[in-house]
């Protein structure tokens, strides 16, 4: 399929803030010491506003984009459990439960928050090698679906109520 016009292309332009985060929270693990309360806190802090961010991300897409795909596929009686299941799980969900535990290892030993840092560095990894590949997929194949299924006008509005939505977060 030819490249997406950069006015319909709803996905790449938060996708590229989502990235940025990954970014930054991969930075921020290999940089903090666990052994350091201060530092330990505001890595928990960092994590935190940065899964709310995602699951917002997530949000916006399921109400302003994956919504309308939905209704436009079953009006033409066309079924994708794709479109249907590509937020299901809890992920970004338990990854914020993952690190409000996190706070109670700030009254434990040095051990604990090191084992705690294990933890979550392996949660993390985990989380990433989803999320990256997820976020392909919705620019591979969702973004083409769209392009099949809405009109160039009708996406620019989508793409621009999408991009409103997360400059408000
Ligand atoms: Fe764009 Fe569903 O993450």
């Amino acid at each position: 399929m030819a490249p997406c016009p950069e006015e319909i292309d709803v996905f790449t332009v938060p996708h590229s803030r989502m990235k940025e985060l990954v970014c930054q929270y991969l930075d921020m693990l290999t940089a903090t010491n666990f052994s350091d309360v201060s530092k330990f806190i505001r890595l928990l802090e960092n994590l935190i506003r940065t899964f709310q961010e995602f699951i917002a991300h997530e949000q916006i897409e399921n109400q302003f984009i994956m919504k309308k795909l939905k209704h436009k596929l079953q009006a033409l009686r066309i079924q994708n459990t794709a479109v249907c299941n590509c937020h299901k799980d809890n992920k970004l969900t338990d990854m914020l439960s993952l690190l409000q535990d996190g706070y109670k290892c700030t009254k434990k030993t040095d051990a604990d928050r090191r084992n705690f840092g294990l933890q979550l560095k392996q949660a993390l990894q985990d989380f990433t090698e989803e999320f990256l590949p997820h976020m392909a997929e919705e620019e591979e194949v969702f973004q083409p679906l769209l392009m099949q299924h809405f009109t160039f006008d009708e996406l620019k509005q989508i793409k621009a109520t999408v991009l409103q939505q997360h400059f408000k977060v």
